[in-house]
């Protein structure tokens, strides 16, 4: 059976009063998978979640908003439009929703964007747009449609029916992988342990714009989950390298690929991110994450104690900003649900 969306919905705007953080998330994420099943239903989520814009967890809120892109429906432009024009919105809410409109990729959401791109105080918010703008330009013209066929060709050649369904159902980046290198022949795929120099050097070269960087993180990210075990530590070295780039926003996005990525050899860098006062909430933030989404995949060893510990700290630690500890609360959360053999699956 399926779950119920008014139920879903009280679980989410927290109706109660009493609905955990990590329900609500829960709650965010069933309403997404149900949003796939039909037109109908999309229209409807859109609607119950664009209300919960009024909550007061801008952690929550920004959720939201990525869902929202993610669901790849113009219906939700208004409502994204809305909280990226309210400056009492979290800048963290409100970058989120520049990236939704981003992964729309209707250039409908042109003109906010152009205005935002130039006029706001918020250099993370002016970064969000510059590269919402990219994708939507490039997306919408015959080199975007001319990269997607020849990825499409590779992945066919490739041969990898699972690898081909798991990607078109991943998530949409901010920026699409790098798709041509210099030396790319007629390779099925250009995500390999030999191009991981080439990935490294544009993610890494600041007179580049910021979108041909995305773009580089996001092929290193491709190589991490695709480029066979040797590729895999030195693609996330060269992640981890990123992190001492200027821009705070470029910094939480590599940190959002390690909760992507899940993989171990990011944990190092990531505790001593959410350990970092002086570095932006948001990336501490999206660092708290990775390490929550390393340890739902991974084992209990000392090192998983040990971030379990940096969590907790975390959690309670009144000095960390707010969407800090709501993070790591989420996370600890979270990781105790996936260890409880009560629950049901969710769907996502
Ligand atoms: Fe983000
Ligand atoms: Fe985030």
């Amino acid at each position: 059976m399926l779950p119920d969306l008014d139920e879903l919905e009280a679980s989410l705007l927290n109706v109660s009063g009493n609905v955990k953080l990590d329900v609500r998330f829960r709650a965010l994420f069933t309403l997404k998978g149900l949003a796939a099943l039909s037109q109908d239903k999309c229209e409807r989520v859109i609607e119950i979640i664009a209300k919960g814009f009024t909550d007061d967890s801008a952690l929550l809120k920004h959720e939201m908003a990525y869902v929202l892109g993610q669901l790849k429906d113009t219906h939700a432009l208004y409502h994204l439009e809305n909280v990226l024009n309210d400056p009492q919105q979290h800048s963290m809410v409100r970058h989120e929703a520049a990236e939704a409109m981003g992964a729309i990729s209707s250039p409908k959401a042109l003109p906010i964007l152009n205005k935002y791109v130039r006029d706001d105080p918020d250099v993370a918010i002016r970064e969000t747009c510059h590269l919402a703008i990219h994708k939507i330009e490039l997306d919408n013209s015959e080199a975007g449609r001319a990269e997607r066929e020849l990825q499409a060709q590779r992945d066919k050649e490739h041969g990898d029916a699972i690898a081909a369904a798991a990607r078109a159902a991943a998530p949409i980046d901010p920026a699409p992988a790098i798709v041509h290198v210099p030396r790319e022949g007629d390779a099925s795929s250009v995500y390999t342990l030999e191009n991981v120099p080439h990935f490294r050097q544009v993610l890494l070269d600041s007179s580049l714009s910021l979108f041909e960087r995305y773009r580089a993180m996001f092929a290193l990210r491709n190589t991490v989950q695709q480029g066979g075990e040797d590729a895999q530590e030195p693609a996330v070295k060269a992640l981890v390298d990123g992190l001492s780039d200027k821009s705070a926003l470029f910094r939480h996005e590599i940190c959002f690929v390690f909760g992507e990525l899940c993989h171990p050899a990011c944990i190092p860098a990531m505790s001593r991110v959410l350990r970092d006062g002086s570095e932006h909430e948001m990336v501490r933030h999206e660092a708290a994450e990775a390490l929550g989404a390393v340890l739902e995949e991974g084992g209990q060893d000392t090192e998983a104690s040990e971030v379990m510990d940096t969590l907790r700290q975390y959690a309670h630690d009144e000095s960390a900003p707010r969407v800090v500890r709501e993070s790591c609360v989420v996370a600890l959360d979270e990781i105790a649900y996936n260890n409880d053999p009560t629950q049901f699956q969710r769907i996502e």
